[in-house]
């Protein structure tokens, strides 16, 4: 029996199943339009977002201030691409070629995480950006490797490894700077004051203006909400700033004994629809630098397609022999 042969609701029913036993949609299932068109988006904007976010790193790659710290940002920014290569092809089991996608990048139509439109201005950048950023993808993320879509929860477990090591590296760094002179001590603060809110951002806007999470939810897409999440990576992070000896900035930040959380304060949520918007110190930059290694690339894309047909031209002939 084909997939034509069984009736809609037959079809919808069976998804519905997958999706209340925690079960796997995968990519040969039937899914609801709707579901499909929400994988699509979610899965290219995350990999929109770790191929963009090796730009702000990569500022520093010529400027690491040892061959040690050199290659450890090296491999970071490899793994980045190496996210954006499995994520883009998840999508692609969706029926999305990674041109479509990144066309849509370009052409504003698709999005990539608000934290990239942020300047690395110094080198105490990169450890906030591990410590903090891939922070905040880790709590993210997580849960993602549970999502109900197969292809995409494989993808983020291999993922998630890895953010692990950014997030380490990240911390060790600016437990190193911490260790050294004054002005050391007052670059990483200076860097967790510019980068702390922008990571709050990342989990997307407050549950009640989060017009995606609801049906996400229900869908098993998404695991938890974006104020769960954001409040884990307080918990998570308030901790680990007081082991390292900084400061984080908001005044309003303090244990809440009877919810056994961190009660924070807000965010610029003004600023944080601005940057989407793509009025964020950097969002001009970054998707110019990235429409140049596109066109950049082209002759090596051509390339690689015509290796790979004259290669299948030689099989089929030595077959027909
Ligand atoms: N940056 C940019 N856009 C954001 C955003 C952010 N931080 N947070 C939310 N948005 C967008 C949404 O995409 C949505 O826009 P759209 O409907 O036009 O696509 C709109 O704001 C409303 O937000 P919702 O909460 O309704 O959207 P979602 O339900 O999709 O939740 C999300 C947003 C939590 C980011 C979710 O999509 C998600 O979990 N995505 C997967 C993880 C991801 O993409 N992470 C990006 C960072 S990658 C990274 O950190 C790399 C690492 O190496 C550091």
């Amino acid at each position: 029996m084909t997939i034509q042969d069984v009736d809609e609701d037959e079809l919808r029913a069976r998804f519905d199943a997958t999706i209340e036993n925690h079960d796997r949609v995968e990519a040969r299932d039937w899914m609801p339009q709707g579901y499909r068109a929400t994988l699509v988006r979610q899965i290219a904007q995350h990999a929109h977002s770790e191929i963009i976010g090796m730009q702000p790193e990569g500022n520093w790659l010529t400027r690491a201030p040892s061959l040690r710290r050199k290659a450890i940002l090296l491999a970071k920014v490899q793994d980045e691409a190496g996210h954006g290569l499995y994520l883009y092809s998840a999508c692609e089991t969706l029926g999305v070629t990674r041109d479509e996608l990144t066309a849509r990048l370009l052409a504003g139509a698709q999005k990539y995480s608000s934290i990239f439109n942020y300047p690395t201005l110094t080198y105490a950048d990169v450890g906030a950006i591990g410590w903090l950023v891939d922070g905040a993808a880790i709590c993210n993320q997580v849960p993602l490797c549970r999502t109900s879509y197969g292809p995409y929860g494989r993808a983020m477990i291999r993922i998630c490894k890895e953010e692990s090591f950014h997030q380490r590296q990240g911390y060790e760094l600016l437990a190193a700077m911490m260790r050294g002179t004054d002005e050391q001590r007052a670059m990483v603060q200076e860097s967790v004051d510019r980068f702390w809110w922008p990571a709050l951002m990342m989990f997307g806007p407050p549950d009640d203006d989060s017009p995606n999470t609801a049906q996400s939810m229900a869908w098993g897409i998404k695991r938890h909400t974006n104020d769960e999440l954001r409040q884990r990576m307080v918990d998570m992070t308030v901790p680990q700033a007081e082991a390292l000896g900084v400061t984080l900035p908001d005044p309003e930040l303090r244990w809440n004994e009877e919810r056994g959380s961190y009660d924070f304060g807000s965010p610029d949520w003004d600023e944080f629809w601005a940057v989407l918007k793509g009025d964020g110190p950097c969002n001009a930059q970054r998707l110019a630098h990235r429409r140049r290694a596109w066109e950049d690339g082209a002759w090596v894309r051509e390339a690689a397609m015509a290796f790979a047909a004259a290669q299948s031209e030689e099989a089929q002939y030595e077959e027909a022999w």
